[in-house]
Formats: C-alpha cells, structure tokens, sequence
C-alpha cells in the first residue's frame, strides 16, 4: 500500500492506493490543517517534497486557487488529493 508521510511531524501512514488525502485526515485525525474542504480557500496547500507524480493530476479549479494563495511551484490542495502511491508532505 502506499506510504503517507508528513515531513512536518514525521508521522508516516500506510494508505490504500485512491484514497483521499482529506478524508484519511479526518478519520486519523492526521496533521493538516483543512477550511472549506472543496478547493477554494487555500487553508490546505502543501508541497508534496517526494512522490508528486503519485496523485492525481491537478484540475485548472485547483490550479487557480494554488495561484491565489502562493507561489511555491508544484504547490497541491490537500482536499483534492488522491494519494495513488508514496507522498510526503509538507504544508506550504
Ligand atoms: S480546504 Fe479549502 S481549498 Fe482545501
């Protein structure tokens, strides 16, 4: 299965491959922060560090609101992720 990490805390999780990013934070209570949860406040932006290939595409909603709150290249919302292999992440 593939490993979820946050480079914040060091905590690594084992996940099924498909799952979302923000539901498997809210049942695991995982740190990371989320506002809206539908991609358009930027609460939950993060830089996948490792494994940025291994989510789903970015959507031109979810580039826009990348765009408005930073400038990190390769920044995600964590509520549109699908975690599809191993990430690591890290908040923005
Ligand atoms: S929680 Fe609002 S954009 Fe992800």
């Amino acid at each position: 299965m593939p490993k979820l990490t946050f480079l914040k805390t060091g905590q690594t999780y084992e996940v099924p491959a498909g799952t979302s990013f923000l539901e498997f934070c809210q049942e695991h209570q995982a740190p990371h922060d989320f506002g809206c949860t539908v991609g358009s406040c930027g609460t939950c932006v993060l830089k996948i560090e490792q494994g940025e290939k291994n989510v789903n595409p970015l959507s031109s909603d979810e580039r826009d609101t990348v765009e408005m709150c930073t400038t990190v290249a390769g920044a995600r919302l964590g509520c549109q992720l699908k975690i599809l292999g191993d990430i690591a992440v890290r908040p923005v």
